[in-house]
């Protein structure tokens, strides 16, 4: 079976890769020709741990192509998984759905044999039954062209393990026949007993919304409680640690901190509600608009901080540590981090970067703040650091490491990922995002008394 993957970013080249390494034939196609060029020579145009030598490997097998030429795949491929963007549309909620649909146009047109197109990009629901249409207008109807909607669950960071082996798999089908071939497609990871859920195209698609809708909630649901711990005293680590306990809760994703961002969580749960909002329930995704808010002010909370911290912005050295969304990621898309450089650096801060890989990517979008290429270089001189994407870098800092290079001693964790206690006992100004700020002045007070 030989496979085309549409649209080759972050899932659409993880998923290439992967499959090649599965042992299938793949071709990779993308608009963007610089992309399919660094892709064609080996070299992948983003971070994600482990997929280099993926790609590298099968580029040198041969097993795996790359090429702009959507006529190229739909002569060569029989099963064509669709992985182009869905963004945020300008200026509103709801996803922009022009690639989604200028893919599967381009590609109904070029389809010379009986195939099967498989949606894995995250779309509003409908958007299958909208693209059944769509394809039936634009193919030769001689063939036998099939659609399934398969949504990827994939994490940026564990991309590639998440690929080979899924923790679920969704087929969205109308036709046995399809189901059939996505089996054969998803043999191995069938064998290792993942579980598969077979479904219409409404449930397939809902069901990645659905997922993202509640990990955002979970996020924000800790954060809200955050904003009454910074209130009132109290620990919400400890909280989250006691809540997590409880099996129906679970502690992962309640970490207190800057909160979600990336290409998914913000612009999926917006695209929520605009789809809700089209479907007459205004009020049924409401919850998640106060969802985004919390996440939102966050941020509004670490700018506050360093306000606090240092008084006026304009003029301090301010050290930014990490402006991808994620550790070991370069994503910087709706990135939390970034967002805070940048409300620093509009009030006036000196405001030095550091990200082990997100740099370039921030720098393309806001080439004025300071971009540095060491933790070292960001610290220096400065009045006050922030860690904002919990790098294994980072998580690991002590206060004995940064004395040497910084007089300031303020620092303010958003990821919750520094012992605060070891913070204060060496004389640093310690904020962190859940905590009650204390300066450590009043502190020594405390201790006195
Ligand atoms: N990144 C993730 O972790 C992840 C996880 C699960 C689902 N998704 C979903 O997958 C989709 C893709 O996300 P991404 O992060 O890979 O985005 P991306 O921006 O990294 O990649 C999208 C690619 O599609 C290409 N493209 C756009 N229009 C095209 C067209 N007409 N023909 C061919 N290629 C075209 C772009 O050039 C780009 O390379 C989105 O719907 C996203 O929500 C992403």
């Amino acid at each position: 079976m030989r496979i085309s993957v549409i649209g080759t970013g972050y899932l659409g080249a993880t998923h290439a890769a992967c499959m090649a390494e599965l042992g299938f034939e793949v071709l990779g196609v993308d608009i963007d020709l610089a992309k399919i060029e660094a892709l064609a020579n080996g070299v992948l145009p983003f971070h994600e741990p482990g997929l280099p030598e993926l790609l590298r490997k099968h580029v040198a097998s041969g097993r795996l192509r790359f090429t702009t030429s959507f006529e190229e795949a739909g002569v060569w491929a029989d099963v064509h998984f669709i992985g182009v963007g869905t963004p945020q549309r300008a200026g509103k909620h709801a996803a922009d759905l022009t690639f989604v649909d200028a893919a599967v146009r381009s590609l109904a047109e070029s389809i010379t044999k009986d195939a099967l197109i498989v949606g894995k990009s995250t779309v509003p629901v409908g958007t299958a039954r909208r693209l059944r249409e769509l394809i039936d207008r634009h193919a030769d109807g001689a063939r036998r062209i099939g659609l399934a909607w398969n949504p990827e669950f994939l994490r940026e960071g564990f991309a590639v393990r998440d690929t080979l082996s899924p923790d679920r798999l969704v087929f969205g089908v109308d036709s046995t026949e399809d189901e059939e071939l996505l089996r054969a497609v998803y043999a191995d990871a069938l064998a290792a007993d993942t579980p598969l859920i077979v479904t219409d195209f409404e449930t397939a698609e809902l069901v990645k919304v659905a997922a993202n809708a509640f990990l955002a909630t979970k996020i924000s649901f800790i954060n809200a409680f955050s904003e009454i711990t910074e209130m009132v005293g109290g620990d919400i680590r400890t909280l989250a640690d006691a809540i997590g306990y409880d099996a129906r809760i679970g502690r992962r994703f309640l970490n207190a901190g800057v909160g979600f961002g990336g290409g998914c969580l913000p612009k999926d749960i917006r695209a929520l509600q605009a789809r809700a909002s089209e479907l007459g329930l205004d009020r049924t995704m409401r919850f998640l608009s106060e969802v985004d808010l919390i996440n939102l002010r966050r941020r509004d909370r670490v700018v506050h901080l360093a306000e606090t911290m240092l008084g006026p912005l304009l003029g301090k050295k301010v050290a930014v540590l990490g402006v991808a969304f994620k550790p070991d990621s370069d994503d910087v898309r709706d990135s939390p981090a970034l967002d805070i450089a940048v409300r620093l650096f509009n009030s006036g801060a000196d405001v030095a970067v550091y990200d082990p890989e997100g740099n370039a990517n921030a720098a393309k979008r806001f080439p004025r703040l300071g971009y540095v290429d060491s933790l070292e270089a960001a610290v220096t001189d400065a009045d006050l650091v922030l860690l904002l994407t919990e790098w294994n870098e980072f998580r690991q800092l002590t206060p004995a490491d940064m004395m040497p290079l910084t007089e300031g001693r303020k620092i303010i964790d958003g990821r919750n990922v520094l012992d605060p206690a070891e913070w204060e006992h060496a004389g640093w100004d310690f904020a962190a995002l859940g905590k009650r700020f204390v300066p450590v002045s009043d502190l020594a007070e405390a201790f006195a008394e």
